[in-house]
């Protein structure tokens, strides 16, 4: 076994050190260290190596994957759990090291508390590194697992912590805290990955932004409960970690039986959050499975009709759709049982008779006739008291003791454990994909996971519940696998790596309100890329904040994910459908350019204004929006991040955002490069001195085009 194991990819290093017997020390991880022979290797651990200081551990404590008090570590232990009070504290001794595709199998055994545990570590290409642990217990007895946390460290230097917190309307909302002494622990238990999951947990150097200071990151890619924590001790020790947050009893070991965490995800940026987030699109894009057919403009009917499902007024909505660009016309709540509104019928997966007297292939053919594929809305999960399900199987739902648990939307949660119940929603959801031409499932999950056991058992419940949504997810891509599916948990509540291993797709929030949407969509962004972020034009006045915002702000913010129209387009009009379709066909001009292309942020001191663009060899578009007024008037100049510095750019305003409003005045018409003509400016120039921006009104997104256009002379 070598002393050192040194992994690499895209400017990243990691550096191991094996020379044990303990479990690995991470002696490095971040910039790349260049191509190091093992005396370098050692060099870097004699260089780095703490110094073992009075009255404390004489020798010298370093972090590793799954740090152990045994080994000195005084912090968050990677594991914890015991055997009626004992096996307590972990010792692994090594016994294997495997290379694998990108990266280490590590195995290691504690004799004395009859555990195994198996690590892998993966650096991919893009830089991105992940790691994921089994432990397995081989001594007579139960160990009950407590939590089992994997752990990076991360240097002194950084003094900051960004992560997220949020609430139904307005997801992933960024919250900055200095990283001091202690332990910051950001806790999930709904049951699902959380409005205010800690999401890309970050810690950087004083002042990091969108592009300057250095930056590492960590994702617990899990749908269930989580914990995700920052960690810096008096010693000197700084680690980010995570991984699945276990309820009481949820895992008890028998001999020969084992548990695996969620992959932990990590990335380190040079260049602020702006290169953490590049080397996650680039990672997720790499994944075979990532969508990569043109993501087709889609028609939701929820925030169009609500529950009033009428074959005539939906065959009008969705002629409306096609005749803007429309692709996708997908059925929201309200098709299936008793559903009318929502206090019944979650569960009951069979067509409605009511609405649907002649089921739903007389609407999908319209469909399908304008040109268009078929989506349709479920939420597998879910049940409703008042439902035929709840009546013939009340076992089924998911509670604790002789209680259920308090409703939340009228409506409980199925216990997906039960096999029966699994097998229910499989045949249910498998024959409505078999019986109809449906591309599409909205995948959705409404309420969070509350005293949510076994009702059989009267066990906790929400780590099986996870694996055994995975596991139906699984099994109908298996039998559909031209069915796109997305996630959506009122609105974002489940966005996570996990997740996005088996869906296409994420419902970002059920915010559409633009103003509130270019921070949800920047911070979603963060790790997802555009083209799996679901963002949709909403009516003039949001359904959920009651603002009354210009098509044209509504419209040139949803063109910057995977774009959508959640509005009753019969109700609108001939002008506002003309414009949406000119919105319409520049989605699809740009989405290979959106959907393909390097997303950057400018670092823009004015609080007023923030500005987005996506970078590709061949084009450049970027949005200016203003939120507010701006201190400065007129405002500031904008560096364009991205750009090639020694080449030429056509810079200039981009149809048919380049008018907010169709009102010059407001934004200054005397600029230079803001003209239909527009300016021939060097990469180098736009990147550093940049563009003056232009007075906006509040709530108004202006778009930039910067398309190559030769050698500067
Ligand atoms: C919550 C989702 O986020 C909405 O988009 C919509 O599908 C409703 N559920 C339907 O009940």
């Amino acid at each position: 076994m070598a002393d050192f194991v040194h992994l690499s990819a895209a400017g990243v290093s990691l550096v191991l050190d094996f020379r044990g017997p303990s479990l690995p020390a991470v002696v490095h991880w971040g910039e790349a260290l260049g191509d190091l022979g093992p005396e370098q290797l050692a060099e870097v651990a004699l260089a780095t190596e703490p110094q073992p200081i009075g009255f404390s551990a004489d020798t010298p404590v370093r972090v590793s994957i799954v740090p152990e008090q045994s080994a000195g570590w005084l912090g968050h232990p990677g594991l914890a759990g015991h055997r009626d009070g004992t096996a307590w504290s972990s010792a692994f001794t090594v016994s294997g090291v495997d290379r694998s595709a990108h990266g280490v199998r590590v195995r290691g055994f504690d004799g004395t508390a009859g555990l195994e545990l198996a690590i892998e570590i993966e650096l991919h290409p893009a830089g991105v590194l992940r790691a994921r642990a089994r432990l397995t217990s081989t001594a007579p007895g139960t160990y009950w697992l407590d939590h089992l946390t994997l752990f990076l460290p991360v240097p002194s230097e950084t003094t900051e912590l960004l992560d997220f917190t949020g609430h139904h309307l307005r997801e992933r909302s960024p919250q900055r805290t200095a990283f001091t002494h202690g332990l910051r622990v950001r806790e999930n238990r709904t049951g699902r990955t959380g409005y205010d999951s800690a999401y890309l947990l970050c810690a950087g150097t004083a002042g990091f932004g969108n592009r300057y200071g250095r930056v590492w990151g960590v994702h617990t890619a899990f749908s269930g409960n989580s914990r995700t924590v920052a960690e810096r001790n008096y010693h000197g020790h700084s680690a980010l970690g995570g991984g699945e947050l276990l309820l009481p009893g949820e895992i008890g070991l028998r001999p020969g039986e084992s548990y695996t965490t969620p992959w932990v995800f990590a990335a380190f940026g040079g260049q602020g959050l702006d290169s953490v987030s590049e080397r996650f699109h680039s990672y997720l894009r790499s994944r075979p499975g990532h969508p990569t057919r043109p993501r087709p403009v889609v028609v939701n009917t929820w925030e169009a009709v609500y529950f009033d499902h009428d074959l005539g007024r939906l065959t009008e909505l969705a002629k409306a759709a096609a005749t803007v660009g429309a692709e996708r016309f997908v059925l929201d709540d309200g098709w299936f049982g008793s559903r009318r509104d929502d206090t019944s019928g979650l569960g009951d997966w069979t067509v409605s008779p009511d609405v649907w007297p002649d089921g739903l292939d007389p609407l999908i053919s319209v469909v399908r006739d304008l040109g268009m594929e078929f989506g349709l809305w479920v939420e597998p999960e879910m049940i409703s008291p008042d439902s035929d399900l709840a009546r013939a199987h009340p076992d089924w739902i998911m509670a604790t003791g002789d209680r259920l648990p308090p409703t939340a939307r009228a409506q409980q949660v199925l216990d997906l454990h039960n096999p029966s119940a699994w097998a229910y929603l499989r045949d249910r959801l498998d024959a409505l994909l078999s019986d109809h031409d449906i591309g599409y499932l909205k995948w959705d999950h409404n309420r969070d996971l509350v005293d949510a056991g076994h009702p059989a058992s009267g066990r906790a419940g929400v780590h099986d519940q996870t694996h055994a949504v995975y596991r139906l997810l699984d099994e109908l891509r298996a039998r559909h696998p031209g069915v796109e599916i997305e996630s959506c948990s009122s609105g974002g509540g489940r966005v996570d790596l996990e997740i996005l291993a088996r869906t296409d797709r994420i419902w970002a929030s059920d915010c559409i309100d633009a103003h509130e949407r270019v921070a949800i969509q920047r911070w979603t962004s963060l790790l997802v890329p555009l083209e799996l972020i679901g963002s949709h034009v909403g009516a003039p006045r949001s359904h959920t904040t009651h603002r009354e915002l210009p098509l044209d702000m509504r419209a040139g913010t949803a063109i910057w994910g995977h774009l959508g129209i959640e509005w009753d387009l019969t109700r609108a009009t001939s002008e506002e459908l003309t414009r949406l379709g000119e919105w319409v066909a520049l989605y699809k001009e740009v989405r290979s350019l959106l959907h393909t292309g390097t997303l950057v942020h400018g670092d823009v001191a004015d609080p007023a204004y923030s500005l987005t663009g996506v970078v590709s060899e061949s084009d450049a578009l970027f949005a200016v929006t203003a939120t507010a007024t701006s201190e400065a008037y007129p405002p500031g100049a904008v560096a364009l991040p991205g750009l090639a510095p020694d080449r030429l750019y056509h810079v200039r305003p981009q149809p048919p955002g380049d008018v907010p409003d169709g009102n010059a005045a407001a934004w200054g018409a005397a600029l230079p490069w803001c003209t239909p003509a527009g300016l021939r400016l060097s990469g180098r120039t736009l990147g550093t001195a940049g563009l003056r921006l232009p007075v906006l009104y509040p709530d108004r997104v202006l778009l930039i085009r910067a398309t190559p256009a030769g050698e500067p002379t």
